[in-house]
């Protein structure tokens, strides 16, 4: 049997969205959902979508061989906010469940090796081979999925620690169990291990720091590539333009791919940066007939482009503070809510049950805001995201209304 939907459709044509706003049926929503998370420069951006006017008349499609120089282009203005040894790219995916495929194709291809170790809570995508490496359940139970070298370990979630162990005195326990994996429940052929800086759909569990540094060292010792699924965390939703080049810096990714915001006002485009030698597939080893098409890549090129002119980053960094200082005073103001989490723009809370969540979503939605809760994990988390455009007031407004809702739940 079908399970429900839990958004309600509206007539299609009644839908209209600008900047941080959407307009569904008449009424007016701040998105803090940012779309599907893709939406990372607010709907409508003008400087993004004139571009992409001007490209539609062109021409929607031209063959990846032919747009080959422009991707060169656009991996040069990305050159300035990549780790330094991230010197290679294949731009030819529009979602981040293929970018992670073709991923999991370079490490293969590179090592000579089959496995790839992943973590629970982890989301991967919705292809076989990336739900394959998910950590949940509930997208694999009813299909048989072949990745046989799939390896799933402990997630670094010190709220919940799996290890019943407590952050200061843990050891990092939870990355240096890997080297026991890699011994006793691997086939020895451990090609890299996959992870997201910030797991987002498992609850937008944060890791200490230092987890990123064991695991480097733990994966120097043993020749496993990493691999920083940064679908969610990249283009400057934590407030560097990688998580990789910021708070989770000492991963130091062997490779890095990338999706969702990367087309700035919610057009499909993905990709993947790596090491130099690690740019070993042919052309039609990993490629699709709208890899690489020409509106993708503008949408890409003009993203990356606003982000440097427009000091994206900077706003991050400025509006962030402000959000996570306001769901801290609501945290004290409020005794269901805790657990504050995250960086940059990927924010969230914890509320004592998925009930109370699914209860909040509604009641947040009536005070003109959309924020999702984690289906993944213990479905208790509500995530806080809004557009990297997000302005100082429209800060204050998120927070007031966050605080409206959680005064009616708390009456209900
Ligand atoms: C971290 C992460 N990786 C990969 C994906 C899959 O991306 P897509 O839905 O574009 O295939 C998602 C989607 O939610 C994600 O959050």
């Amino acid at each position: 049997m079908k399970s429900n939907t839990q958004i309600t459709p509206v007539p299609f044509e009644s839908h209209r969205g600008s900047g941080i706003h959407l307009f569904l049926n008449g009424n007016r929503y701040i998105d803090c959902a940012s779309g599907t998370f893709n939406v990372s420069l607010g709907y409508a951006l003008p400087e993004v979508t004139e571009a992409l006017h001007a490209q539609l008349d062109r021409t929607a499609h031209l063959s990846s061989d032919l747009t080959r120089p422009k991707s060169q282009e656009i991996f040069e203005l990305l050159r300035d906010f990549l780790p330094d040894h991230i010197e290679s790219y294949w731009f030819r995916d529009l979602t981040g469940s293929t970018a992670n495929e073709c991923a999991v194709r370079i490490a293969q291809k590179a090592t000579g090796k089959t496995d790839i170790v992943s973590l629970f809570l982890s989301h991967h995508g919705q292809s076989i081979t990336a739900t394959g490496m998910s950590g949940n359940a509930f997208r694999q139970r009813s299909f048989t999925l072949p990745f046989a070298g799939s390896l799933k370990i402990p997630a670094p979630d010190c709220v919940n620690c799996f290890y019943r162990q407590l952050p200061d005195t843990c050891g990092m326990l939870c990355a240096r169990r890997l080297e026991d994996f890699v011994e006793f429940a691997s086939s020895g052929r451990v090609a890299a291990i996959v992870i997201e800086p910030i797991l987002g759909n498992g609850g937008n569990i944060t890791p200490p720091v230092e987890y990123f540094s064991v695991l480097r060292e733990i994966c120097d010792r043993h020749g496993i590539l990493i691999i920083a699924d940064e679908v969610q965390t990249g283009f400057g939703r934590t407030g560097s333009f990688f998580a990789s080049n910021g708070f989770a810096k000492d991963l130091k990714p062997d490779i890095i791919t990338f999706a969702k915001g990367a087309g700035g006002v919610g057009i499909p485009v993905a990709g993947v940066l790596m090491r130099r030698e690690l740019d070993v597939l042919e052309p039609w080893e990993h490629s699709t007939t709208s890899g690489a098409n020409p509106l993708s890549l503008v949408a890409l090129e003009e993203t990356v482009k606003y982000i440097r002119s427009h000091n994206v980053l900077d706003n991050v960094a400025i509006t962030s503070k402000l959000l996570k200082d306001g769901l801290i005073d609501l945290a004290m103001s409020f005794p269901q809510v805790g657990n504050v989490k995250g960086v940059g723009l990927m924010l969230a809370f914890d509320l004592p049950s998925a009930l109370g969540v699914s209860r909040f979503i509604e009641i947040a939605r009536e005070h003109g805001l959309i924020v999702r809760g984690s289906r993944y994990g213990f479905g208790n988390t509500v995530k806080v995201r809004p557009p990297l455009t997000v302005s100082e007031t429209d800060v204050q407004d998120i927070l007031d209304a966050l605080r409206s809702s959680l005064e009616q739940l708390e009456g209900e």
